[in-house]
């Protein structure tokens, strides 16, 4: 399906869009993210019981943000955005800011931010660069020991989600980069998109659980993949 037919793309990137730039995925290594178990560090649960190691993680992640830069997949996404004459949503759920890096105006993060810290008593979201331990005060209210990463962890509502089921169903083309479809409700993004009648693709290094569902399918490194995907769409619009 070629760009002159379609006039709406919503884009779903995952953790192997970044892959390439060294930033570990998550079911790479039996279900351990770097060491963690991922009810250890990805639940609200885990914050109550232990918010020094919680807090801890997510600084050492923040700061790892420092030495990683965007890849050729995460660059061709921004090209994409900038010179695509129809509408274009970039949906992520990575936590990193590589593709906010890239240049994009586009773009939700539907699991939350490194980024950004959340005030559990006031619930101002602002921007964070540096550690939470240590109880640094809430920018917003001032409260001291109440600043949370601004991750969607387990059991939580991801974000942004009235606007990326209203670009589904407007859309005339859905395409997952680089994630499992393991964890819903982004897995389920390419069954709403059909039930819209957009054209579905999947391009991930192997085929994915949710490969069955999409219309097409492309393997390979996102590195190679994306950028030739984009080529052929610019083409054609
Ligand atoms: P996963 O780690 O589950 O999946 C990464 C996918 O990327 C796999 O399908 C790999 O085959 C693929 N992959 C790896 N390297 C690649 C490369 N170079 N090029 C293309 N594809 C590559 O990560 P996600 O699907 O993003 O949620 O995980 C979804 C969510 O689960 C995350 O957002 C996170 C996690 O728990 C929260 O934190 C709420």
């Amino acid at each position: 399906m070629l760009g002159a037919m379609i006039r709406s793309i919503v884009i779903l990137t995952g953790a192997g869009i970044s892959a390439e730039s060294g930033v570990p995925t998550f079911r790479a290594s039996d279900g351990l993210w770097e060491n963690h178990r991922i009810e250890d560090v990805a639940t609200p649960q885990a914050f109550r019981r232990n918010p020094t190691l919680v807090q801890t993680f997510y600084d050492q992640r923040r700061a790892f943000l420092g030495q990683v830069e965007p890849n050729a997949a995460h660059h061709a996404l921004a090209r994409l955005e900038a010179e695509w004459s129809g509408d274009f949503l970039l949906v992520t759920q990575n936590v990193d800011d590589l593709h906010d890096r890239a240049g994009h105006n586009h773009l939700v993060h539907m699991h939350g931010e490194l980024n950004a810290a959340l005030c559990t008593r006031c619930r101002a979201a602002r921007p964070w660069r540096g550690p939470l331990i240590g109880n640094p005060p809430c920018p917003a209210c001032g409260q001291s020991g109440t600043l949370r990463p601004d991750i969607v962890w387990f059991g939580e509502m991801p974000y942004h989600m009235d606007r990326i089921e209203t670009a589904l169903a407007a859309a005339d083309l859905f395409v997952s980069i680089g994630t499992s479809g393991a964890v819903y409700p982004a897995a389920g993004f390419v069954e709403l998109a059909r039930h819209a009648g957009a054209h579905t693709l999947e391009l991930n290094l192997e085929p994915s659980a949710g490969t069955p569902m999409f219309h097409e399918a492309r393997h390979g490194p996102a590195s190679v993949l994306v950028p030739a995907w984009v080529e052929e769409m610019l083409a054609a619009d």
